[in-house]
């Protein structure tokens, strides 16, 4: 839902219908360009079996649409507690009786179907969890998420590549200052107004922060490299002791994916091994190396609040918006967003959706670790379930920001949060750094 309009209930349920079925699309090319064998198999015990990522989006559509929402008795109730993600672990999930291939696909279409004609009786107002369609937002937020898990069960699948898309736009030859200065002052964070905002993306409240500097781009492969080859993963003080003792456990020694070559660094995407293209953000980091990176820099990973403010504050207006450029929702020129390219585009790109503050990529592209743990915001009220973000809060997570190439449009705004251990590579992430503006800081870029 990109621009709800509360006061149409038939423009509304055309947008519903326009988010339900693109993420069904993009479900249906996630499973149906794999056989039977790659749908139940596990590609790691990271992550669920594809099939099991299927079901339970019908599952969740199910639960949330036609029982809570429309009053329906539950289709087949024996198989909720298969894909209740809370019962059980994604390890193992290939143990449970999931239902086969065709079995879920056609439990998705049906209860699919059913939600449309809900949709078509739904005054889509009148109760929390129908005013401005919320439900049904979050129901196609949710399949847009899987998606993306799905796609990240693609890049840790093994064999041949099963998946094309074209490549991204070239970056602008513009040069761009390293750095730019956000500075010290209060803004708005999180939102009241959002329509399909989650729980802990609210309420809005006022953030005030000193000044500092923040990278104008992620970081790149490059940058990361030149980390890389000057021993980061050899030197325990540009890592926390945690991060340390799992640099060392895990035995990492360059992103994920990554393999040298004699001299070249190569990396595999999506079933092709390719060189490490220098001008791409890097991705496939932990949050432990993004943090060793940014203090061997001389630097450190923003905070959420320096990263949403960079994104949203507008010092003109004095408000905050709901994108980098502007409250007008994405389209293909201002970020990469939706599965369009399999990749992220080349630091410096996307110039029109640039940030008042100048800085670029902050939505699409990578999910971009931030130095803060998930934490809810002052006033916050859990909804629609405790189990959707008060279960995670603590300091166990970290929290990510702005999306990645993988994020639909839908799931994706300044306000977003996303959260993830410390330790994940798999995810698609990488990061940008900061500096306080402080009496000692100059204008010197890492
Ligand atoms: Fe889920």
């Amino acid at each position: 839902m990109l621009n709800a309009d509360r006061t149409d209930p038939a423009t509304l349920r055309e947008a519903i219908a326009t988010e339900l079925l693109a993420a069904r699309d993009r479900t249906a090319g996630l499973t149906g360009c794999v056989d039977d064998h790659d749908l139940t198999a596990q590609h790691s015990p990271l992550m669920s079996p594809l099939v099991w990522d299927l079901a339970h989006i019908g599952n969740q559509e199910e639960l949330w649409l036609l029982r809570n929402v429309g009053g329906h008795d539950p289709m087949h109730p024996e198989i909720d507690p298969l894909y209740d993600a809370f019962e059980h672990p994604r390890a193992e999930r290939p143990s449970l009786p999931l239902l086969p291939p065709d079995e879920a696909r056609r439990y998705a279409h049906e209860v699919r179907g059913r939600v449309l004609d809900l949709l078509e009786a739904s005054p889509l107002e009148g109760a929390p969890l129908l005013d401005a369609g919320f439900a049904f937002g979050m129901i196609a937020q949710h399949e847009q998420q899987h998606d993306e898990t799905m796609l990240i069960t693609h890049q840790l699948r093994q064999g041949a590549a099963v998946l094309a898309a074209p490549p991204p736009p070239a970056a602008p030859a513009d040069r761009l200052p390293a750095e730019v200065l956000v500075p010290a002052g209060p803004f708005t964070m999180g939102t009241d107004t959002e329509p399909w905002a989650l729980d802990n993306e609210r309420p809005a409240h006022r953030v005030d922060l000193p000044a500092y500097w923040l990278d104008t781009v992620p970081v790149t492969n490059a940058a990361y490299l030149a980390f890389v080859e000057d021993g980061g993963y050899r030197e325990p003080r540009w890592w926390t002791p945690a991060g340390w003792e799992h640099r060392m456990q895990a035995g990492l020694t360059a992103p994920l994916f990554w393999s040298r070559d004699g001299g070249q660094w190569l990396r595999r995407r999506f079933g092709t091994v390719e060189p490490v293209p220098p001008d791409e953000p890097v991705l496939h980091v932990s949050w432990y190396e993004a943090d060793a990176y940014a203090r061997w820099a001389g630097r450190r990973l923003p905070t959420e609040a320096e990263w949403e403010k960079a994104a949203r504050f507008d010092p003109a207006s004095g408000r905050s918006r709901r994108y980098p450029w502007g409250d007008g929702p994405p389209a293909a020129e201002h970020a990469n967003l939706g599965q369009r390219h399999l990749q992220p585009a080349p630091a410096g790109s996307y110039p029109e959706g640039t940030a008042p503050c100048g800085a670029r990529q902050l939505i699409g592209d990578v999910w971009e670790w931030t130095a803060s743990d998930f934490l809810p915001y002052p006033g916050f009220a859990p909804w629609p379930y405790k189990e959707y973000s008060e279960v995670f809060f603590g300091p166990e997570y970290k929290v990510l920001r702005g999306g990645s190439f993988a994020v639909a449009p839908v799931a994706c705004r300044g306000t977003f949060r996303n959260w993830d251990y410390p330790v994940r590579r798999q995810i698609f992430a990488g990061f940008r750094t900061a500096r306080s503006a402080d009496a000692a800081g100059g204008t010197e870029g890492a």
